[in-house]
């Protein structure tokens, strides 16, 4: 795709040489279908879309979500907030505002693809700073078009025609021993199969799908499944290909879950609040 020559209803400023861009000039929650239009596209050309701090009431960020289409309702109902069910907030303060020094999800800290534990995966993720850290609590991307493209032949032929098994009870369990998902839970989201190498439904590129809730590899010893998908997602993570931010309070980033890995860095929770609200447009049944 060459979007070299699009003139943007708005102002685009590249983040890296790779991926990542922030927009800017213009209103989120007022948004007419053209911008829209354009702001797709540079969802699909960027990967990952900035947008400066704002005020985001949570029923607009939801409105805005639902421009990208059907918005998840997480399995997870402990993180529904502000009596939106499509959102999911992440805070370590108490009633109080007190940090409590309890992290709300460990396996956020993990590279992973929101929704590769379900049939129908995630497309956005749509995610609103609320509060943020002095250091620490920054999302990291990292882009899986270029991971693919530069594992050898050896690799692409290794993993050609895989599917992994996604399940999120496993990586739930792992990340969280001390809070599993409950039994309602996990009759809700079994565990799903999905290819290693998966091509992008509107880009066309082939990109490596996998990230923390890939559990095994279909039809390999567990044990060698497993192996193949730690060294496959430590293989992918290239300094070059990955976008570092770090957070303004009231900023929202957009990213595309089928071609971008993300994981959030530690920070102290027991002296710095982070909140952040999110919610995660269900895209489809990758291929
Ligand atoms: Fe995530």
């Amino acid at each position: 795709m060459n979007h070299a020559v699009e003139a943007w209803p708005f102002s685009v400023r590249p983040l890296t040489p790779n991926l990542g861009a922030e927009v800017s000039g213009i209103a989120v929650e007022d948004v007419d279908d053209r911008t829209f239009g354009a702001l797709y596209r540079a969802f699909l050309r960027y990967q990952v879309l900035l947008f400066p701090p704002q005020d985001l009431p949570p029923g607009r960020q939801v409105a805005f979500a639902r421009r990208f289409g059907e918005v998840q309702i997480h399995v997870m109902n402990q993180y529904h907030a502000d009596g939106y069910p499509e959102l999911y907030r992440l805070s370590n303060l108490d009633e109080n505002g007190k940090p409590t020094g309890r992290h709300p999800d460990k396996g956020t800290m993990a590279w992973h693809t929101d929704g590769s534990w379900s049939r129908v995966t995630g497309q956005a993720t749509i995610i609103y700073g609320e509060v943020m850290p002095d250091r620490g609590g920054e999302t990291h991307f990292c882009d899986m078009y270029g991971a693919y493209d530069r594992l050898s032949p050896a690799w692409k032929s290794r993993i050609a025609g895989l599917r992994a098994v996604h399940n999120l009870d496993f990586s739930r369990t792992r990340r969280h021993g001390e809070d599993p998902l409950t039994e309602a839970q996990r009759l809700a989201k079994p565990p799903v199969d999905h290819p290693v190498v998966r091509t992008h439904p509107e880009t066309g590129r082939k990109c490596i799908y996998l990230g923390d809730h890939a559990e095994y590899i279909v039809g390999m010893p567990y044990d060698e499944g497993r192996a193949l998908i730690e060294e496959l997602n430590a293989l992918a993570i290239h300094p070059d290909l990955c976008y570092e931010h770090r957070w303004k309070t009231r900023e929202m980033i957009v990213w595309d879950n089928r071609c971008v890995l993300h994981r959030a860095t530690p920070y102290d929770e027991a002296t710095q609040g982070r909140v952040v609200r999110r919610c995660t447009v269900l895209g489809e049944i990758p291929a």
